[in-house]
């Protein structure tokens, strides 16, 4: 309890505790009134079996104004109170409720932004460690249910907790013999109860967030591989072990349900159990039976009353326990994510006025012992094209990762101007697997800008350049058109040229395309080099390519090779004097062939 608590204060520390302590507040005034509704029980209960009795109770003095009053006339007076005493408490009670709830349902909305904020800033390397399945679990189970689901049973812990300590306190002062004989047994049946549901609740809950993530990767690999898995008969393999997974699942919802609906039929037989011997107890202490009426009516009123409230009581213990292990994820993983460097799209980024320098630059990725990356020293001037080439491997998209500040070098810096990388104003990235959104073309091509802000000539523009004009006017519904579920309704090179739209679009100082054409027809392919070649001079762009027309045109090619430059100069420079680079061309252009053609050699 004190550690989930603790985990929950945590998550929470930046928050003031105001509210909550005025919450804590009114379930202590819900407790009270509770407390009056029940002592009122008293007298009532005194008056009609002995309206004499009325005078034997050590009542406070306000009741002297009664003594002249009628049996008739005291009995009503006493129900009414007791009447509007329920009803204040059952009002108090409502607005106990909603205020609760409210700030449950706000406190988890808050938690959801706060965690997809801190995920969508944490660094590129963070999530090339994690797994999106488990991203994707920690933001739905622990936040979407059980965060709710804590805070809801704290809250109503707070608020039964208060009410039956004040009847308790109540039965001590009445009866105090009984009560405390009741009171012993109670406590020693709820702690052995604790003790054996404590484990199970605790083990349940981790073992719920171990199978939510599971489904999530199961679902992920099932259905992302949808093609694969038809063509290689392998859907027996998959749903075989989605069955399993099911078979673990089943058995733990099994579990859960059970060891949550055991404990509140503990709660009635205890108290039960406790009344009985508080009665024996009272009726063994007592001189004569009229004396225990008034008594025993206290008892059975605090046993109806107690019952539910103990029911609500262990309920809640058993949710915090359970809900524990997910808290204590949530609290750790917010410590963690706050504890990243900050973004860099916080600091302000200046445009590039001379160059971009990569300087002695090397790149391990985490849990790599060999650097992908060693050694690189290159300079691009502002406006110039360069082409980066080298077999698969190599480290191109590691190379383009670090210089747009992705990844963050292991040794050495890139330098903008001179001055450490802080960012780009406007860069245009097309990645080697361009993300298509299951939205129309408009907003796949005009990424992350509002509606109402999307500028039609820029659109136009981006198209023209991208070649795309023929594919959105074959569209049903043109720019409207949604593209389904990864870009469903495109092909491999559309896609790529919706990527290539989208960069565009940005207007970008800074284009990087990373093997962005590689699944476009030759003729495509160079109409989008030319208008990309219309660039040169006012956007710096860098270009991967396995295929060499791509590159022919550029300022400067630069050649990968095992994650060092191995040489670097323009087309015809290469050719003068690569070995390497010469093969790659004739490869290229003619097969296997030692001869050169003409076209080439001049
Ligand atoms: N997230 C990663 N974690 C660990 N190693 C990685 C990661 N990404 C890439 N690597 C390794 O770094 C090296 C360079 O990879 P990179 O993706 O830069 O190659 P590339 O030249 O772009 O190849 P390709 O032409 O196939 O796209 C490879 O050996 C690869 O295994
Ligand atoms: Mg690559």
């Amino acid at each position: 309890m004190f550690y989930e608590v603790r985990a929950f204060l945590s998550i929470e520390a930046h928050r003031s505790k105001t509210v909550l302590l005025g919450l804590m507040l009114l379930a202590l005034a819900v407790g009270l009134f509770e407390l009056a509704a029940v002592l009122l029980i008293i007298p009532t209960l005194a008056v009609i079996v002995d309206p004499a009795s009325l005078a034997r109770l050590p009542l406070p003095a306000i009741w002297d104004v009664a003594a002249g009053w009628s049996w008739r006339r005291t009995l009503v007076v006493l129900v009414t109170l007791l009447l509007l005493t329920y009803a204040a408490k059952a009002a108090l009670q409502v607005y106990y409720y909603r205020a609760q709830t409210e700030l449950v349902a706000a406190w988890q909305r808050d938690l959801a932004v706060r965690l997809m904020r801190l995920y969508l800033q944490a660094p590129y390397t963070f999530h090339l460690r994690r797994n999106s399945a488990e991203i994707i679990r920690n933001m739905t189970t622990p936040v979407q249910v059980f965060y709710g689901e804590f805070l809801n049973a704290l809250f109503s812990l707070a608020a039964d907790a208060a009410a039956a300590l004040a009847l308790i306190a109540v039965l001590l002062a009445v009866a105090p013999g009984p009560a405390l004989a009741a009171g012993t047994l109670m406590i020693t049946i709820y702690v052995i109860q604790h003790r054996i549901f404590h484990r199970i609740h605790v083990r349940l809950g981790e073992k719920i967030l171990q199978l939510q993530e599971q489904n999530q990767r199961e679902l992920q690999h099932g259905l992302g591989a949808l093609k694969e898995l038809r063509v290689g008969r392998k859907a027996g393999f998959f749903l075989d072990r989605y069955a399993r997974l099911q078979g673990r699942i089943r058995d733990n919802i099994f579990s859960y349900e059970f060891s949550r609906r055991l404990p509140p039929l503990f709660g009635d037989v205890t108290i039960v159990l406790c009344m009985t011997v508080a009665i024996l107890v009272l009726v063994w202490l007592a001189p004569e039976p009229a004396q225990v009426v008034a008594s025993l009516g206290l008892l059975a009123a605090a046993a109806f009353r107690l019952s539910p409230l103990a029911n609500r009581i262990i309920g809640a213990f058993g949710t915090i326990h359970r809900t524990g292990p997910s808290l204590k994820l949530l609290a750790d993983e917010l410590r963690q994510l706050e504890a990243l460097p900050q973004p860099r799209d916080q600091q302000s980024p200046t445009p590039v006025r001379r160059d971009i320098a990569l300087s002695d630059v090397a790149y391990v990725y985490p849990g790599r012992e060999q650097p992908s990356l060693r050694g690189i020293d290159l300079t691009i001037a502002r406006g110039e094209v360069v082409g980066i080439i080298g077999p698969s491997g190599a480290g191109k998209t590691t190379l383009v990762d670090i210089l747009l500040g992705l990844l963050v070098p292991s040794q050495g810096a890139v330098l903008v101007d001179g001055d450490p990388l802080r960012g780009f104003v406007h860069a245009g990235y097309v990645p080697q697997d361009v993300f298509v959104l299951d939205d129309t073309v408009r907003r796949n091509i005009a990424f992350g800008v509002a509606d109402s802000e999307i500028e039609a000539g820029r659109m136009q523009e981006a198209i023209r350049m991208a070649c795309l004009d023929r594919v959105v006017n074959e569209l049903p519904e043109g720019l409207n058109t949604r593209l389904g579920e990864r870009g469903r309704a495109l092909s491999g090179g559309q896609k790529q040229r919706i990527g290539i739209a989208r960069a565009l679009y940005e207007k970008p100082e800074l284009l990087v395309m990373d093997e962005a054409t590689s699944a476009m027809d030759a003729r495509i392919e160079e109409e989008i080099t030319d208008a990309i070649a219309d660039l040169r001079g006012h956007v710096t762009t860098i270009v991967i390519a396995h295929r060499l027309s791509t590159i022919r045109n550029c300022d400067l090619i630069v050649m990968l090779e095992r994650g060092r430059i191995s040489d670097q100069g323009r087309f015809d420079e290469l050719l003068q004097r690569n070995e390497e680079f010469k093969a790659l061309v004739r490869i290229a252009t003619l097969g296997k062939s030692d001869r050169l053609p003409e076209a080439i050699t001049n």
